[in-house]
């Protein structure tokens, strides 16, 4: 008999909502729109799949930039996802955030969607599934750097244990497999240090059309068949 294979950590940069749109001829946020959607579709794939842990890149430190109007429409998709919590208990799964602590100098996340993050954090709080991480005004530069500022501060020698204890979210386990789609082959300064020993996944599909197919093939690079 083969033993069971403990949970897996996915962690998934989607990129293309807006090449996804503009091959329809539609608007960028329309992409963005398709791609909440597609989130959503992915983490109840993932949630009957044997995977602990899915972690999102929703919104980068870098992304405030973008024109005000597709800011606002990519805030109010994290609102929406962040209010799917009828759909995250029916699956078990519980949410949680990384990003810049709200209170802290230079950090972004509006009222409204602190309120959104906060809300959906307790109200699937209790839930022992899938946990799906949404990084939002995250960069993960800032907040490796934060991490040593920390233990410097406290007087330890820093050691590798110290700076994991010191991260965002330090329950987030080690990434076994990165997705990135829309075929471009880069990290983007996302969750460089819990993915060090990660396996990398790249694809041509833009993130709206990643399904769940494509993410059992994200799967495969870590996980030995159940047959072998
Ligand atoms: C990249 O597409 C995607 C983002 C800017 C962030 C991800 C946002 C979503 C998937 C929308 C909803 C997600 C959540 C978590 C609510 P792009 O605009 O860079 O695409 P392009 O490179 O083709 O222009």
């Amino acid at each position: 008999m083969t033993s069971p294979q403990p949970p897996i950590h996915v962690a998934c940069i989607m990129d293309g909502n807006g090449r996804w749109a503009r091959r329809r001829g539609l608007p960028r946020t329309e992409g963005h729109t398709a791609g909440e959607e597609a989130l959503a579709a992915i983490v109840r794939a993932a949630a009957q799949r044997n995977i602990g842990w899915l972690t999102v890149f929703g919104f980068s430190t870098e992304n405030w930039v973008r024109p005000r109007t597709e800011v606002r429409h990519i805030l109010s998709l994290h609102k929406k996802l962040f209010g799917r919590i009828a759909e995250l208990n029916s699956n078990n799964s519980s949410i949680r955030w990384i990003g810049r602590p709200f209170d802290e100098p230079g950090a972004l996340t509006p009222p409204f969607i602190q309120k959104a993050i906060n809300k959906a954090i307790a109200d699937t709080a209790t839930n022992t599934g899938l946990v799906l991480t949404v990084a939002f005004d995250y960069g993960s530069r800032a907040e490796l750097l934060r991490a040593s500022q920390r233990v410097i501060v406290s007087g330890d020698e820093i050691t590798p244990d110290l700076v994991s204890a010191n991260m965002y979210d330090p329950s987030i386990p080690p990434v076994d497999v990165v997705v990135r789609t829309s075929g471009e082959s880069r990290i983007s300064n996302f969750l460089l240090w819990q993915i060090a020993g990660a396996k990398v996944y790249f694809t041509e599909r833009t993130w709206p059309d990643f399904n769940a197919a494509e993410l059992d093939a994200a799967i495969a690079l870590v996980e030995p068949k159940v047959s072998q």
